[in-house]
């Protein structure tokens, strides 16, 4: 049974909400894409390789648990392809657009990237499923408990990014 004194590191998360970072952001626009890249992007692009590690690990390590995330690192790896790809179109061509404010394809430009946000929350929600909503059991072992809490991050962080550049269009 669970002692009720004991924290895992996913409650651990659940108190510092979702919306703490959203609230640090600056609102003039320069300023939010900076704010986006530093905060979102390079941490997705620094924290996913982890994941993957992490994943691959538990997977050799847990294989014949029933609870055992089988394929996550590869969900995981095709995330961090995609999501790559999304933000180099957004630092490329929307976040340049923004800065200098022209008007000129914008609007086809942010389908493209609300078209890609879709597709990462898709992403997303399967990665819940892989993880048990990113709740493993109590006894599992610190790997799989770390990787949890990394995942739920990278589900948080990906709302976020999303949120705000829905803000910015
Ligand atoms: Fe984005």
């Amino acid at each position: 049974m669970r002692a009720q004194t004991v924290i895992s590191p996913v409650e651990a998360t659940d108190r510092f909400p979702a919306q703490a970072a959203n609230d640090s952001a600056p609102t003039d626009i320069p300023a939010l894409i900076d704010f986006i890249v530093e905060r979102y992007r390079r941490t997705h692009l620094r924290e996913l390789p982890d994941a993957i590690r992490l994943a691959r690990q538990v997977e050799q390590l847990h294989a014949a648990d029933p609870d055992c995330p089988l394929g996550l690192a590869d969900h995981l790896g095709a995330l961090a392809v995609e999501l790559e790809a999304h933000q180099w179109r957004e630092e490329t061509t929307l976040s340049p657009m923004l800065r200098i404010g022209t008007t000129n394809c914008l609007a086809f430009v942010a389908r493209r990237m609300m078209d890609d946000h879709v597709q990462l929350e898709m992403q997303v929600m399967a990665l819940q499923g892989f993880t048990r909503r990113f709740r493993p059991s109590f006894e599992a072992p610190f790997c799989w408990q770390a990787l949890s809490v990394l995942c739920r991050k990278l589900e948080s962080d990906l709302r976020e990014h999303a949120q705000l550049e829905h803000e910015i269009l």
